[in-house]
C-alpha cells in the first residue's frame, strides 16, 4: 500500500547532529524499555531528586484496575521543578519569562532564585489561609506567572490543584469545586486575551452563589474592579505580606496526589482524571527531555494554557523539572495581529515552540508575510499537540515557519496520558506530515477491530495501550468505577484511548480522531453530551443530538439538531438564546457553530438516536448514509439534508 504519507521528510542534518537520542539508540532503548521496564523505569527515575529512592518500580493491574509506580518513593515535585536548581548553583538561570497579552506591556522574567522565593511566599500563605496536605485547591487563572507559582506552591505543601481554564463559565467551575469538594479558590482579578478583558473573579463569585468555600485568594493582576466577600476573600498582596520566609517541601508518597484535571467524556458531567506524584514526574521529565531534545539555556515556548494538561505538562512540570526557561504568554495568536507569535518568537528569541494546529491552521490563512517579516532564526524545534494535523497546515509549519530547516514533533498524547506517547524524537525520526511517528519509550500501542480482536501489521482500529506507564491517570476523582468503566472495560485488560487510529508499514502511527462521541474543537476535547444537556436545560426544547462536522480553523465545529416543543416555532431569536444557554453552561469554547431546528430526530425503532446519520449529514456527505431502513420513521432524512443544504 502507498500511502500519500510516505513522502518522507528527513529528520534534518542540524538536528541529527545534536539529538540526545540517534536513531539506533531509540530503538535499543524502546526495546529495554518494553523487555525490562521496571529497569528502564528505574532508571529513568533518577533524572529526579527523589527523599526516599523507590525500590519498587511497577505494580499495576488493568484487570482488576490498579496502577501503581515507584509506589514505595518518597519526593516532592516542586523541589525538583525549582529548588533543586538553585541548590545546584542554577538560581541565576531563567526559569519563567512572561510576555503579556499586548505588545506594549510589561514583560517579567524570574529566575530560578525568585521562582522559588515566590512558591515559597505563596506556598506559605496557603499555609496561613488554612490549606493542608491532600486539600484540593481550584486554581482559576490567566496565563501569568502567578499561575504557575500557584500550581507549584500547592505540590510544595501537598496540596492536590485543580486547575480550571480561564474560559469556562460560572456554572462550570461550580460543577468542578463540588466534584472534589475543593474548599480553596486561587484565582487573578481579571485576565487579559486578545484586548478583552476576562473577569474572573466576578466569575468566581457567581460560582460561589452556587457552591461556598472557605477562602479565596486573589491575585491583582489586571486591575479590574472586584466585589471581595469579608471573611472570605483575600487578596494575595495583602495576606502574604508577613508570611515566613520558609516552607519546606512537603515529602510526598510517589502515590500520592498531585492534581485533578477536568475532561470531558462521552457521557455524562466532566471527568476529574487524577495525576499522581513520582509517575507523573518522571514521565513528564523524561518526555520533554527526549521529545524536546532540550538543552540548557534555550528559551521553550509552549502556547497552550495552564487549564489544560498540556500546560500542567509542558509549560510546567516537564520543563521546570528540565531546568528550562519557559516562556508564558497570555495572550491569542492574532493579537494585535497575525503575526503576534513570530513577533513573541523574534522578541524572546524562542528556540522550541510548541502549539497546536487549529493556530497553524488560522495563521496559516492570513499568508506568509505575517511569518517572514519576523526574524526566526532562533527556533530550533516545532511541536504540534492537540488533533491530528492535517498535511497542508504541516507543510506550511514547516516550509514558511522551519524555513524548511527544522524537525516538526506532532506529539499524540491526552489529558490521561498525563504526557506524550507517540512522537517522532527529533534527530532520530523521519517524519510524515499528518503522522504522529512512532511509540514513547515503554508505550505499547495496540490495534483493535470493535470486537476487540487485535489487528496485526499495518492497519487501522481501535487505539488501545496494553502496558501501564509512569504517567498514566490512576482514577477518576472519586469515582474509580467509571475509571474503569471508561478506560478499561471496551477492551477488557487494555487501556483504550477512544481514538481510531492507522499503522503503516513502517510503524507510524497515523491518529484519525476520535470513535467515541467527543468531539475535537481547537484542540480542546468536548463532550458532545455535555452540549446536549446545556441545550436541553431550556424550556423550549424538546430533544437535543450534537455531532462535529468538519470546520476550516476549529478542526471540528459543534452541529447541534434541536427538536422544540409542541407549538414553538423556531426563531433566531431562539437561536440565539440557546447559544447563550450553552456558553452560560460551559463557555464560549462550547458555543455551537451550527443550530439547526428539526421537527424530529432520526431514531432506531427502539428510540436511539441514530447518531451516524446524523453525523453524516453535518458534514455534508449524503451520499454514504448508510442503511436507513432500520429508522422508525425514514422521509426524516430528506428533511434534514435539506436543512442542511439551506445553511
Ligand atoms: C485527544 C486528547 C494532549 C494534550 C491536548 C489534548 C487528540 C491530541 C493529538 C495529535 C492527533 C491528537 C486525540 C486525543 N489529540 N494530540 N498529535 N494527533 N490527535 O488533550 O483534551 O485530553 O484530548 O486529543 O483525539 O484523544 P485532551
Amino acid at each position: 500500500m502507498t500511502a500519500p504519507d510516505d513522502l518522507l521528510v528527513k529528520a534534518p542534518a542540524a538536528a541529527i547532529a545534536r539529538t540526545h537520542c540517534t536513531a539506533s539508540q531509540y530503538d535499543a532503548l524502546y526495546q529495554q524499555s518494553i523487555d525490562a521496564p521496571d529497569a528502564f523505569w528505574a532508571d529513568q527515575a533518577t533524572r529526579i531528586d527523589w527523599i526516599t529512592p523507590p525500590t519498587k518500580i511497577s505494580n499495576w493491574s488493568y484487570d482488576p484496575v490498579d496502577i501503581k509506580w515507584y509506589e514505595d518513593g518518597l519526593l516532592n515535585i516542586c523541589h525538583n521543578a525549582v529548588d533543586r536548581h538553585v541548590a545546584a548553583g542554577k538560581g541565576e538561570s531563567t526559569a519563567l519569562i512572561f510576555e503579556p497579552d499586548s505588545p506594549d506591556g510589561e514583560v517579567r522574567s524570574l529566575s530560578y532564585a525568585e521562582l522559588l522565593t515566590e512558591v515559597i511566599r505563596m506556598a506559605g500563605t496557603l499555609k496561613k489561609m488554612g490549606v493542608t496536605k491532600g486539600d484540593r485547591v481550584t486554581i482559576y487563572m490567566p496565563m501569568i506567572i502567578e499561575g504557575a507559582v500557584a500550581m507549584l506552591a500547592c505540590a510544595r505543601i501537598g496540596a492536590i490543584h485543580s486547575v480550571i481554564f480561564g474560559g469556562f463559565s460560572p456554572d462550570a467551575i461550580a460543577g468542578r469545586i463540588e466534584d472534589c469538594s475543593s474548599d480553596f479558590v486561587i484565582c487573578a482579578d481579571g485576565g487579559l486575551r486578545g484586548g478583552k478583558h476576562i473577569p474572573l473573579k466576578a466569575n468566581v463569585d457567581a460560582a460561589l452563589n452556587k457552591t461556598p468555600v472557605r477562602s479565596v485568594l486573589v491575585i491583582r493582576h489586571s486591575g479590574a474592579d472586584v466585589t471581595m466577600t469579608d471573611g472570605r476573600d483575600h487578596w494575595y498582596h495583602e495576606v502574604s505580606q508577613d508570611v515566613v520566609s520558609e516552607c519546606p517541601c512537603e515529602p510526598m508518597n510517589a502515590e500520592d496526589p498531585l492534581f485533578i484535571l477536568y475532561t470531558s467524556g462521552s457521557t455524562g458531567k466532566p471527568k476529574g482524571v487524577l495525576h499522581t506524584t513520582g509517575g507523573y514526574a518522571v514521565w513528564t521529565a523524561a518526555t520533554f527531555h527526549y521529545a524536546f531534545d532540550y538543552r540548557e539555556g534555550e528559551i521553550f515556548w509552549c502556547t497552550a494554557d495552564i487549564g489544560w494538561v498540556t500546560g500542567h505538562s509542558y509549560v510546567i512540570y516537564g520543563p521546570l523539572q528540565n531546568g528550562a526557561s519557559v516562556l508564558m504568554f497570555e495572550g491569542v495568536p492574532n493579537y494585535p495581529g497575525h503575526d503576534r507569535f513570530w513577533q513573541v518568537v523574534d522578541k524572546h528569541k524562542v528556540n522550541i515552540f510548541y502549539t497546536a494546529p487549529t493556530a497553524i491552521r488560522a495563521l496559516m490563512r492570513e499568508g506568509d508575510d505575517y511569518v517572514t517579516r519576523h526574524d526566526l532564526s532562533s527556533l530550533r524545534l516545532l511541536g504540534s499537540v492537540g488533533e491530528p494535523i492535517n498535511p497542508e497546515a504541516w507543510r506550511w509549519y514547516h516550509d514558511t515557519v522551519g524555513k524548511g530547516a527544522l524537525p516538526i514533533i506532532d506529539t499524540w498524547w491526552q489529558t490521561e496520558t498525563g504526557g506524550v506517547m507517540i512522537t517522532t524524537l527529533p534527530g532520530a525520526h523521519d517524519m510524515k506530515p499528518g503522522s504522529a511517528g512512532r511509540p514513547f519509550f515503554g508505550i505499547q500501542p495496540q490495534l483493535v477491530d470493535n470486537d476487540g480482536a487485535v489487528l496485526t501489521g499495518a492497519t487501522s482500529g481501535n487505539l488501545c495501550i496494553t502496558h501501564s506507564w509512569p504517567g498514566q491517570a490512576r482514577t477518576l476523582y472519586g469515582d474509580h468505577d467509571r475509571f474503569v468503566q471508561t478506560y478499561f472495560a471496551t477492551y477488557k485488560g487494555k487501556y483504550f484511548t477512544g481514538d481510531g487510529c492507522r499503522r503503516d508499514e513502517d510503524g507510524y502511527y497515523w491518529i484519525t480522531g476520535r470513535v467515541d462521541d467527543v468531539i475535537n474543537v481547537s484542540g480542546h476535547r468536548m463532550g458532545t453530551a455535555e452540549v446536549e444537556s446545556a441545550l436541553v436545560l431550556h424550556d423550549k426544547v424538546a430533544e437535543a443530538a450534537v455531532v462535529g462536522f468538519p470546520h476550516d480553523i476549529k478542526g471540528q465545529g459543534i452541529y447541534c439538531y434541536v427538536t422544540l416543543n409542541a407549538g414553538i416555532e423556531p426563531s433566531e431569536a431562539l437561536e440565539a438564546e440557546l447559544r447563550a444557554q450553552v456558553r452560560r453552561e460551559i463557555g464560549p469554547i462550547a458555543t455551537p457553530d451550527h443550530i439547526h431546528f428539526a421537527p424530529a430526530l432520526p431514531k432506531t425503532r427502539s428510540g436511539k438516536i441514530m447518531r451516524r446519520i446524523l453525523r453524516k449529514i453535518a458534514e455534508n456527505d449524503f451520499g454514504s448514509l448508510g442503511d436507513t431502513s432500520t429508522l422508525a420513521d425514514p422521509s426524516l432524512v430528506d428533511g434534514l439534508i435539506e436543512g442542511r443544504k439551506a445553511r
